[in-house]
């Protein structure tokens, strides 16, 4: 493990901002992508195309996509971009904004910023370890990808996104075939695979596997298997990435997503880094939950993770100190605690 190199998947604008009731100003949101982009970390989960009547705070995530295409934000690394969508007509959204920018001539990051304020400038190599920098460092467009997500149970899948598994899958078709014909990654999320709010902490790892194994061969190109509740325990982890193993699947194809309702995401992340995971989703500052789990809290901390694993040896790429001054930020923005221990340390120091 030694040395190893862990792909943090930053969550926090969209599992960490979607279940909060107040509204957040789309420049506050804009403004984390941008400080998020400024760490160390390769990969932001940013906004979701999802159903504004279901999840109301996400309504605005194509005025994010448009700005982070318009003007891409400062970054040390090169960094990928993520997008949540259920459907076709949250594809089509999506793409209404994507197919606009990419395909015009003059789109670059060297445009005017029509409106937009004029994005911090360049972060310089900072804390950032030169070790964890990709060899392909040097071409700094940002990469898009999307999501698309389903769950373990059916209750579940049916209080999310309003249809049977089954159901959802069918939903999938489609977007996998566009995407595929417009060169865009897809990451397939398997919720409360560790535990579910409607069916109880027993959650079938069969179950996971089989939907793990059917969406790969869709054609997904990542599986983040998600703890939503936070149920999860060591055993029940290492018991449910056995069975993902048994099943055929490789761990390169798989991230893990877990929430930390029960304090036991670090130590369930180190199960999984010790079975050869080596992507883990996070939010800053512990922000998160699900709108349809109730009482689930928020992701393990990006700032946790990130000093765990470090003390394991594993490279993130991560600058701990930028990212605890993110968490701090956006915890006082939006007038919440900030949940990172090791975030909360760091900035004591
Ligand atoms: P529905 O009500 O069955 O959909 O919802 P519908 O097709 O009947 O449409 C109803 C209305 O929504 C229509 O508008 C549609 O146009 C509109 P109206 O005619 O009433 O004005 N609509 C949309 N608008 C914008 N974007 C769209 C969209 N689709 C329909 N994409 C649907 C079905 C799937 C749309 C809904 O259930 C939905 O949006 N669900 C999303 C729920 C969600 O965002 N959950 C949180 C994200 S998942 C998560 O957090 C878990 C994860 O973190 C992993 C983990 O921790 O487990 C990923
Ligand atoms: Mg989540």
């Amino acid at each position: 493990r030694g040395g190893d190199h862990v792909r943090i998947v930053e969550v926090g604008p969209r599992d960490g901002l979607q279940n909060e009731k107040q509204s957040i100003p789309v420049a506050t949101k804009i403004e984390l992508v941008e400080r998020l982009a400024q760490t160390g970390l390769k990969t932001i989960e940013a906004g979701s195309f999802v159903a504004p009547k279901w999840v109301p705070q996400m309504a605005n995530s194509s005025e994010i996509l448009e700005r982070v295409l318009q003007a891409p934000p400062q970054s040390p690394v090169p960094i990928t971009y993520q997008w949540l969508l259920p459907n076709v007509k949250g594809l089509d959204n999506f793409l209404k904004t994507w197919e606009a920018r990419t395909s015009s001539p003059s789109s670059s990051s060297a445009q005017q910023n029509n409106g937009y304020p004029t994005p911090p400038p360049s972060p310089g190599p900072g804390n950032i370890d030169p070790d964890a920098v990709p060899s392909d460092a040097a071409d700094q467009t940002p990469k898009h990808e999307i999501s698309i997500f389903t769950a373990a149970t059916e209750s579940f899948t049916q209080k999310n996104t309003n249809c049977s598994i089954a159901e959802s899958l069918k939903r999938f078709e489609p977007i996998l075939t566009r995407a595929k014909d417009l060169n865009l990654p897809v990451r397939a999320y398997i919720s409360v695979a560790l535990g579910c709010p409607y069916e109880g902490p027993n959650v079938d790892p069969h179950k996971v596997a089989e939907l793990a194994v059917s969406l790969l061969e869709m054609g997904a190109d990542e599986i983040s298997v998600a703890d939503t509740t936070g149920m999860g325990t060591a055993p029940k982890t290492a018991e449910l990435l056995k069975t993902l193993s048994a099943a055929g699947i490789e761990k390169s194809d798989l991230a893990l997503h877990f929430h930390d309702t029960y304090g036991q995401a670090l130590v369930n992340s180190v199960v999984a880094l010790e079975h050869g995971i080596r992507t883990f989703d996070a939010a800053v500052g512990g922000l998160g939950g699900c709108p349809f789990s109730p009482g689930a809290t928020g992701n393990v901390a990006t700032e946790d993770l990130v000093h765990c694993f470090h003390s394991l040896g594993a490279k993130t790429g991560v600058d701990i100190e930028k990212l605890a001054e993110v968490g701090e930020w956006i915890s006082g923005e939006l007038s919440r605690g900030n949940e990172s221990r090791a975030g909360k340390a760091t900035l004591a120091q």
